[in-house]
């Protein structure tokens, strides 16, 4: 089809509201996810969207799979009396990460060291490929948080704790993700579109302010009841809000993001998800936003606690426009009908919202391409991919130290091996990796660090996950130690004590009295309080969460790839320099400054 313009747009959007019922209307503001709703039910209920959450995959898992169950739900949705595609929604945070033998990237805080837009723009590319393969055209990314407390267990999810950074590089992300650089944007059948998130001030909330709900606890046991930080209130005067966390969104905006979606935090005392002015008059008023707003998964729910009916009015009426329910479709369609009908909803507000929708969708051109595109399932974790994402680990990696020419490493020398994660692709991916938490072992396939040193030296590489060598003999040339922050997501990942654990600092002692050289490489979500161990090691490299692509490492390790990365953090030297803001107020310099890098 020819492209459309915008008029063309509009008339078609004013057409379709005045043939539409309020249950269709109500149908395309309701976003179910796939375990809840029964395929039929997409048919049934004229849904708009439907979402796989982290981990809701297919069984078995594989790119095929996910395909036939997206494809499912849309043909589903193209038997409704309109025929209006579903926008099928997934987190495909550090690639299309839910789907097992996808490319995985590492997690935004590593883009964030690389700091290179071209890199993020390509990497925007090589996921928008591997989800449309999939049939789906939604992602849930990029992350514009821009996180002040490193405490917080989605401190990697952001680009940095700049929101210059953060800026830059969610533009670029986001441009590759909805632009295959034909000039034709979204229409083009090989782009998704992406979400900004989460609005307004995720990453700015205040340490004992985590919001807790009693569905909480059987999603998160234990952790519900240790003092966080995640769904916090952000206790910020506006003129920080939005100086720090409001100016990515700006960028983004005037770069075409057409979806945003709303965060479990709270400012001023009031629910981002009921929050009319920052949504309504901030967002859509004052920056013109004329995409639609996405509420989170359950966001709704924590407005009115007791009370579903008044939270999903409030929700509506703050300027939500589709609602990630994401569980109980029907009451939610239900309450939201009743809304109407009673006039607690205005009708505009169902018409603005769904023309909303419907824009972007045309936009997109989803309605000649709802099926994605079955050619590109043989690109997903293709070699060509998975090197844009060894790529991406080399330059993402951050050179701490380097002393007695530790590094590079020749490709001959002995060298010990230790740590868990130096063999454990999980450990490697973190949380948002086949499951919403992530998991240890050989979750999907990629290449672990070990593997890749095997590969790349011909001395001998000898292996023990507990450092526990030989004693007898000489001392090795080297001895590479892995550490890694076990995998977690979201507030799991709160944590008040960012001190490695003594495990692993034994195994660093250990391995350190059996090697002339000894090289740490740690896997983690942020920076973490590392004087000590630093002190005894001749060089140390911050990987972030690297991903699927372990051979990144090791090109910089045997110097095939400069280190290049800067820290996009500051990384404090006790726990007393977090917030940045305690930094500011000058607790002293940091251990090594946001910008650092060797
Ligand atoms: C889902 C996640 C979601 C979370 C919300 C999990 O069960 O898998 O996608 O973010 O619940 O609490
Ligand atoms: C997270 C969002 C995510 C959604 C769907 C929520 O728990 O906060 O970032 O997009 O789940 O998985």
């Amino acid at each position: 089809m020819a492209r459309m313009a915008a008029d063309d747009i509009d008339s078609r959007i004013k057409y379709m509201l005045s043939d539409m019922t309020l249950d269709e209307k109500i149908g395309q503001m309701t976003q179910p996810e796939k375990n809840s709703i029964p395929v039929e039910d997409v048919t049934n209920y004229h849904i708009g969207s439907v979402l796989s959450g982290g981990g809701g995959n297919p069984e078995p898992n594989s790119p095929a799979d996910w395909r036939a169950m997206t494809i499912a739900f849309q043909e589903a949705a193209l038997e409704t009396r309109l025929g209006i595609p579903i926008l099928y929604g997934v987190d495909a945070v550090h690639g299309h990460n839910n789907v097992r033998g996808a490319t995985i990237f590492p997690h935004n805080i590593g883009l964030g060291a690389a700091g290179d837009p071209h890199l993020v723009r390509r990497i925007g590319r090589v996921t928008a490929l591997e989800m449309v393969a999939t049939g789906v055209h939604w992602n849930f990314a990029p992350a514009v948080s821009v996180p002040q407390d490193i405490r917080w267990g989605r401190t990697y999810e952001g680009f940095s704790q700049e929101p210059e950074l953060v800026g830059e590089l969610g533009v670029a992300y986001l441009d590759g993700l909805q632009n295959a650089g034909d000039g034709r944007g979204l229409r083009h059948p090989h782009t998704v579109l992406g979400s900004i998130k989460h609005y307004l001030g995720d990453g700015g909330t205040t340490w004992g302010s985590a919001s807790r709900f009693p569905w909480h606890e059987e999603i998160w046991g234990e952790r519900t009841r240790i003092t966080g930080i995640d769904q916090g209130l952000s206790e910020v005067d506006e003129t920080t809000l939005r100086r720090v966390h409001l100016a990515p969104y700006e960028r983004a905006l005037r770069a075409g993001a057409r979806n945003v979606m709303a965060s479990y935090s709270s400012w001023n005392g009031i629910k981002m998800h009921a929050h009319r002015y920052l949504l309504t008059e901030v967002l859509k008023e004052s920056l013109g936003f004329s995409g639609f707003l996405v509420s989170d998964w359950k966001g709704i729910d924590q407005i009115d606690p007791g009370d579903y009916y008044a939270s999903v009015c409030r929700a509506i009426n703050a300027g939500l426009d589709m609602v990630m329910v994401p569980f109980d479709y029907r009451g939610f369609i239900q309450a939201l009908a009743r809304a109407v009908e009673r006039g607690d909803v205005p009708q505009d507000r169902i018409d603005d919202a769904v023309a909303r929708i419907l824009r972007v969708k045309l936009e997109m051109n989803l309605f000649e391409r709802p099926l994605g595109d079955e050619a590109l399932l043989e690109r997903v974790g293709s070699s060509e991919h998975r090197a844009v994402a060894r790529e991406a680990v080399s330059r993402s990696l951050v050179l701490l130290k380097n002393v007695h020419q530790a590094l590079p490493l020749a490709d001959h020398g002995r060298i010990l091996v230790a740590g868990e994660a130096a063999d454990d692709i999980g450990l490697q991916c973190g949380g948002w990796t086949i499951e919403w938490m992530g998991a240890r072992g050989p979750i999907t396939p990629g290449t672990t660090l070990l593997e890749a040193l095997r590969e790349g030296s011909t001395g001998d590489v000898e292996y023990d996950p507990a450092g526990r060598f030989s004693e007898s003999g000489d001392l090795a040339e080297y001895g590479i130690v892995v550490i890694a922050e076990p995998p977690y997501a979201e507030g799991v990942g709160d944590r008040a004590d960012l001190q490695l654990p003594p495990e692993e600092v034994d195994l660093v002692e250990r391995v350190r009295a059996r090697v002339r050289k000894l090289i740490v490489v740690q896997y983690s979500g942020r920076p973490l309080l590392i004087n000590e161990p630093l002190a005894h090691a001749d060089a140390w490299v911050a990987a972030w969460l690297p991903g699927t692509e372990g051979a990144g490492i090791a090109d910089a390790l045997f110097g095939l790839k400069p280190f290049t990365g800067k820290l996009s953090h500051d990384w404090p030297r006790a726990v007393d320099q977090v917030p940045l803001s305690a930094l500011r107020n000058g607790t002293g310099p940091p251990l090594l400054p946001f910008g650092f890098g060797i």
